[in-house]
């Protein structure tokens, strides 16, 4: 068993002389462990190190008040993986099946066209999954459930049905086709790039597309899907706002200053070129964070520091989203889309505290009820959606909401649990119940997306 502390020394000791052969093998080692999270971000994304240090987990938390996932780790933040054997234009030679078949109707009807894709339940789909991995190299380590033995296969085979309609599965050549000449952008955490995977996966029976990113940085990712000339962006930013570290000489500062009202210029900048962005955001928010508006500190959450006003976390996710929806109305034409807050499923404790999800079915919708704090979070998407809507409204500026809260509330078996690491890894995060396997149920957020991008056509 290895032990943490070794992988550090590991990274500390190996990271000023990385050969690109010992980079690769590095960070496939530290995939296969999941290694603490976060260590995952010192490779990925140098300016967002987020470490877990002993005062995180006995530091000045307020915990018995708090919701269990107050105290959750960021979702991890590691790159996409880096195509191992990536050949242009390589097509999958997994035999998948047939992209349109009985229950994948290509079309909704046009008296369905209004139907509420976000209202139903899942069903057995016998047809899933749609790709595996050995047919897909964008699943990463910490999602590629089946490889740390997920003994169960259930969670694979179901599909979502909105009550008032059959949405259609993802059809690659069909989405390829409406995106021809296009771009798309995807703004987020990891559970955003957790749909980008799961999309290059579900086009990956056409297409892989080549990488044409500007920079090195995995934060920031551009592909082409040369037959095509549709090219898709993956853009970081958890915060959805401009966000620095509390303490930039610290590679450990696991504090950051979040100006509210400030755009993160990395993605902003980006957008116009656009013609769909689809924008996320939510377990980030449960950190410790100081928030600054007007350029000056306007409160903290869960800082300790003197003479400052602890503000709920709420108040800061509030206003964050508000500038970034701001942002899209004055930079973007296309169509947007927010998609809402995406459940965390611990059972028996907290994250930290042995909390699991070890179920192998979906609920019915009867069978639970969505919890306080995320709850919320759902609520204040919905609020600033609709008041950002209207705004954009007004500008002949399309924003849509891909409300995929209560679907994913169903599936606690969509997770990676204890199976997004090898069993004898010595990792933080040991039972991942945030983001979702691949393949999984986060395949038909796709689904959806499609479907709306056909509706906005
Ligand atoms: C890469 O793929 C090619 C063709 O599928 C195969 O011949 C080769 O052995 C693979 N290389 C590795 C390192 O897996
Ligand atoms: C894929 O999953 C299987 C188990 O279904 C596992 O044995 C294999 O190592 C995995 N392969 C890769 C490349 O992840
Ligand atoms: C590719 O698409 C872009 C728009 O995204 C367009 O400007 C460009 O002319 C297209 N190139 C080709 C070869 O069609
Ligand atoms: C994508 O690939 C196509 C075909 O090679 C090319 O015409 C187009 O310019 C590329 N797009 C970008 C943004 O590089
Ligand atoms: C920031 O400044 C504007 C005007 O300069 C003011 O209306 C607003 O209340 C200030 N916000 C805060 C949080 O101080
Ligand atoms: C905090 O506020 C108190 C009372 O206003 C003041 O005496 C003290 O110096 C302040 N501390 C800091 C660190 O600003
Ligand atoms: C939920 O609904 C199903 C089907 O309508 C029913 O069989 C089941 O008993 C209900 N469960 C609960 C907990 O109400």
């Amino acid at each position: 068993m290895v032990k943490i502390e070794e992988y550090k020394e590991l990274i500390d000791s190996k990271s000023k002389m990385i050969t690109p052969r010992v980079a690769l093998t590095l960070s496939l080692v530290l995939f296969s462990l999941t290694i603490v999270p976060a260590l995952y971000s010192l490779i990925a994304n140098p300016t967002l190190p987020l470490l877990i240090s002993s005062s995180e987990t006995d530091g000045p938390f307020p915990s018995d008040h708090m919701h269990p996932s107050v105290r959750i780790l960021p979702p991890v933040d590691s790159p996409i993986p880096a195509p191992l054997n990536y050949t242009r234009h390589r097509k999958s030679s997994y035999h998948s099946p047939p992209v349109t078949t009985s229950t994948s109707r290509t079309q909704i009807r046009d008296d369905e066209q209004r139907c509420d894709l976000f209202k139903g339940e899942w069903i057995p789909n016998e047809e899933s999954p749609y790709y595996n991995n050995a047919t897909c190299w964008a699943i990463q380590e910490h999602q590629n459930c089946m490889k740390f033995g997920r003994p169960d296969t259930g969670f694979m085979r179901w599909r979502w049905k909105p009550d008032g309609c059959d949405l259609p599965i993802f059809d690659p050549n069909e989405f390829l086709e409406m995106a021809r000449g296009k771009s798309m952008g995807f703004v987020g955490d990891s559970i955003s790039r957790n749909q980008v995977q799961s999309l290059l996966c579900l086009l990956s029976r056409v297409e892989y597309p080549e990488d044409i990113s500007s920079s090195p940085d995995t934060a920031f990712k551009v592909w082409n899907y040369t037959s095509y000339n549709f090219t898709l962006h993956v853009m970081w930013s958890p915060y959805l706002v401009k966000t620095t570290k509390a303490d930039p000489t610290d590679p450990e500062c696991n504090l950051f200053n979040l100006y509210l009202d400030e755009y993160d210029t990395k993605w902003t900048s980006q957008i116009n070129q656009l013609d769909y962005l689809v924008i996320s955001s939510g377990h980030w928010f449960y950190r410790p964070v100081i928030f600054y508006e007007n350029e000056t500190i306007s409160g903290c959450q869960y800082c300790a520091l003197p003479n400052t006003t602890q503000l709920p976390l709420y108040y800061g996710y509030r206003k964050a989203l508000r500038t970034s929806l701001r942002a899209i109305l004055e930079n973007f034409k296309g169509l947007a889309v927010l998609r809402s807050f995406s459940p965390q499923h611990f059972e028996g404790g907290p994250w930290d505290k042995g909390g699991d999800c070890v179920r192998t079915r979906p609920y019915r919708r009867n069978e639970t009820i969505p919890e306080g704090a995320d709850l919320k979070i759902h609520d204040i998407q919905l609020e600033e959606f609709r008041a950002a809507e209207e705004e954009m409204k007004k500008k002949g500026l399309r924003l849509r909401l891909m409300d995929t809260t209560q679907a994913m509330l169903l599936r606690p078996d969509g997770h990676p649990g204890r199976y997004g690491h090898l069993q004898t890894a010595e990792v933080s995060l040991r039972n991942d119940c945030i983001h979702w396997c691949l393949p999984g149920p986060i395949d038909s957020w796709n689904d959806i997306l499609l479907q709306m991008m056909k509706t906005e056509k």
